[in-house]
């Protein structure tokens, strides 16, 4: 249990989880992620953030290979979510922090968490400098990036920012590097999949803040899950990612989610998949039963048209899908063209009201809803073959 040097005299002593899955609602890539910290040997030394509940015996016996713990003078939380907080208490009490930075929202977060605590908490404001000997900190608020507490610590003579929660994936290895990982494509996905389920709601912040992080001097993004991003071009990669995945341009690609109760939706999904295919649209079809809401939100990173497909159980939609509604709704997808499809046996309700959820999300509707009574025929088919050749066609005029 090693600490990792990334610069000199600067130390990664965090953890990594190869079990955590669940994160609020989302879950994790199978391979678990990383709570990442960085102690910094100065004149006075800092430990950049914590870990989560569970992790700080593994912080405290990394970090003491290198450095007494009680030497660590200050400690700085960029944000107080649990996952980088929920071990504070016993590492303030192992190290008794001569002092505790946070940002201002940073104040109302410790309080909530640990009520009565007396810690020597001090709030830093935006661009406010703190020198710790060789080297200066220098933090920037990032405010709803993703909680209003969030900031991110840039030390200007290592080039170096330390990102917290942005720029991060939920990727659990003993590579501490992304250019050590040795598989890109798994990077990419990682990337994709910790953006669109934690971040995409707040794009229109990132596209503000990207520039301010383009103008600093860095050769080295370190976020607090997953893999560091080492080198300059490293560092334009992962800014460039996150400039892509926030611009949310069009892309000419298909999503299909859908459940089914005796096939009959389920024909339906596959005859809207004949219709965007033979239409140019490469589609990806996900039963809600065989993937979780997190991997149907990873894979609209790539797709410009969603369509959504429910028999109607109980005057409404089935649960599993209404869940997949419900939580993309709160992400705020941008920029879609949507469809909507089912069967039903009596009342028939679910293809409508499918239509109105992805319309409520903003998404453009070329057609109506399809539906049809108990198994679909010939002319239903052809039906939901016409709805994947409509999206198709307007996914193509928007993608030109
Ligand atoms: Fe990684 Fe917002 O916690």
């Amino acid at each position: 249990m090693q600490p990792v040097e990334i610069k000199k005299d600067i130390f990664w002593v965090g953890s990594v989880d190869y079990d955590h899955r669940d994160f609020h609602g989302y879950s994790r890539s199978p391979s678990g992620s990383t709570y990442n910290a960085y102690l910094i040997k100065d004149q006075k030394n800092v430990l950049v953030d914590t870990v989560a509940p569970g992790h700080a015996g593994t912080l405290l016996c990394r970090l003491a290979k290198t450095l007494d713990p009680e030497k660590v003078d200050y400690i700085v939380c960029n944000h107080l979510e649990l996952d980088h907080a929920g071990a504070l208490a016993e590492i303030v009490e192992r190290v008794k922090p001569e002092k505790i930075f946070v940002s201002q929202a940073g104040l109302k977060s410790i309080a909530g968490y640990y009520e009565g605590k007396n810690w020597p908490v001090q709030a830093v404001k935006s661009g406010e400098t703190l020198n710790i000997g060789q080297r200066n900190i220098v933090f920037q608020e990032t405010r709803m990036l993703h909680w209003p507490d969030s900031m991110v610590s840039y030390i200007p003579e290592d080039k170096l920012l330390i990102s917290n929660d942005i720029f991060g994936q939920n990727i659990a290895s003993s590579a501490r590097f992304a250019d050590d990982f040795g598989n890109d494509d798994i990077y990419v996905k990682r990337i994709k999949e910790y953006y669109y389920n934690i971040v995409l709601p707040y794009s229109p912040i990132v596209l503000k803040t990207l520039p301010v992080v383009e103008a600093l001097d860095i050769d080295m993004i370190a976020p607090d899950h997953g893999l560091i991003h080492r080198g300059k071009k490293a560092v334009r990669f992962i800014i460039d990612a996150y400039r892509a995945l926030a611009g949310q341009k069009p892309q000419q690609r298909a999503l299909i989610f859908y459940d089914t109760m005796w096939q009959s939706t389920e024909r339906m999904a596959y005859a809207v998949c004949s219709g965007l295919e033979e239409n140019n649209v490469p589609t990806r079809l996900m039963s809600v039963k065989s993937n979780h809401h997190s991997e149907v939100m990873t894979e609209l990173a790539d797709c410009g048209a969603v369509l959504a497909g429910s028999p109607t159980h109980n005057n409404t939609v089935l649960p599993l899908v209404g869940a997949v509604l419900t939580y993309m709704k709160g992400l705020r997808p941008l920029n879609r063209i949507g469809g909507a499809f089912g069967s039903y046996g009596w009342s028939g309700e679910s293809a409508k009201q499918l239509q109105e959820h992805l319309a409520a999300m903003n998404m453009e509707m070329p057609a109506g809803p399809v539906k049809c009574a108990w198994r679909p025929d010939k002319d239903t088919l052809k039906a939901c073959h016409a709805l994947g050749r409509t999206v198709a066609e307007a996914l193509k005029k928007k993608c030109a």
